[in-house]
């Protein structure tokens, strides 16, 4: 093999013949609504019910510049994902983009990239999980689970049961369907929008301006600091475009998709971190592992609002859970189609239309 032979880059149109290969067809399912619904499901989680206590910490009020920073920053990667997706309307996500700009050697490392990432992120996600089922049900019940069966061993645990679980059912729900999960994934955005908004308006009932003062106490670099944190809230957008094969009209609802789920998710971020700032101070927010909940419980004094805002942060994550292994079961899926890992495994369910094999064998690796 010629070393040149490792660039060799796919024309686009003979990605997409690929598409219609039978047996390894996706259904197309999804419309601009859940697709839009896969991206803000993918971005709003650990980040603003977590990460903007570490946010706040460096950056004090600051926080809610260095929230328009990252979203501004992801702007310009949003509108090249954007126009790419248009462009290459199958699934794989940046890999896909690379095999057909940058050729094979370059998409394989980057495929890997993605799976890598994926994984990882989904593991640390749903760890997460385990500790925020016990934050709702101390803030609901006064009752929580055992360290030993709801923490990971590096913190300190067996297994985190809670973790698995949702990465289990998570699997099944994927396999059964991509319509089905793409429906749920939408009724779990809904539900997280709806406590985020819930939160702005219980904490602009007790906003106190007082607690901008000093606005910036590290000045810019702090702010700079955080967004570099913050940036972790805004991760999730690209997953959309491992959806391009199973979106109905891709051209046009992909773009829509990208950066309207990330305008929405702006726009909330900058409204939360406006109003957690008005109800609690810095060291409120930045001492907490549930900062929004710790703001309305003991910055605004509401406690049961407290409750609401952990069982918001348990749906956001589940759907982040979602969206994540969902875009890396895609990826691995065109990587075996493409002949770059096994072909046998790139087999679509008959019955459910969706990669069964993939999606069980990545459930099982990230559960366990
Ligand atoms: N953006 C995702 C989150 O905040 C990763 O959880």
């Amino acid at each position: 093999m010629a070393v040149r032979d490792l660039f060799v880059t796919r024309s686009i149109a003979d990605l997409v013949k690929d598409t219609g290969t039978e047996g390894e067809q996706l259904k197309k399912t999804i419309g601009p609504v859940a697709l839009t619904a896969l991206g803000v499901g993918a971005i709003i989680g650990t980040g603003i019910f977590v990460v903007i206590g570490q946010g706040a910490g460096l950056a004090g009020p600051g926080v809610i510049l260095a929230f328009v920073l990252a979203g501004v920053t992801c702007a310009f990667s949003a509108l090249s994902y954007a126009e790419l997706a248009a462009a290459v309307p199958v699934s794989g996500s940046a890999y896909t983009f690379s095999y057909a700009t940058l050729g094979e050697l370059v998409a394989f490392i980057i495929g890997w990239d993605l799976i890598l990432e994926y994984g990882v992120s989904v593991a640390a996600v749903a760890v997460g999980w385990g500790g925020n089922i016990n934050e709702f049900l101390q803030a609901a019940f006064g009752v929580a689970l055992p360290d030993a069966i709801s923490k990971s061993p590096s913190d300190g645990g067996v297994v985190n049961i809670p973790a698995v679980v949702v990465v289990l059912g998570i699997t099944v729900l994927l396999t059964i369907g991509t319509r089905e999960s793409a429906r749920i994934n939408a009724v779990m955005v809904g539900v997280k929008i709806v406590i985020l908004l819930f939160f702005i308006v219980v904490a602009f009932t007790a906003f106190n301006g007082s607690h901008f003062e000093p606005f910036a106490p590290k000045g810019i670099p702090g702010i700079a600091a955080a967004a570099s944190t913050i940036f972790f809230a805004y991760i999730g957008f690209d997953a959309v475009t491992t959806a391009s094969e199973e979106t109905k009209r891709p051209a046009r609802d992909l773009p829509i998709a990208i950066i309207g789920s990330l305008l929405i998710s702006t726009l909330l971020y900058v409204l939360v971190s406006f109003t957690a700032v008005g109800i609690a101070s810095t060291k409120q927010l930045s001492g907490s592992d549930a900062p929004l909940s710790t703001a309305l419980r003991e910055g605004a004094g509401i406690p049961w609002a407290g409750a609401v805002l952990s069982l918001g942060a348990l749906i956001a994550i589940t759907s982040v859970v979602l969206v994540i292994m969902y875009g890396q079961t895609r990826i691995f899926f065109a990587m075996c189609r493409d002949g770059l890992l096994p072909r046998r495994l790139a087999k679509v369910s008959p019955r459910f239309g969706t990669p069964a094999r993939i999606t069980i064998g990545f459930g099982i690796q990230v559960g366990s």
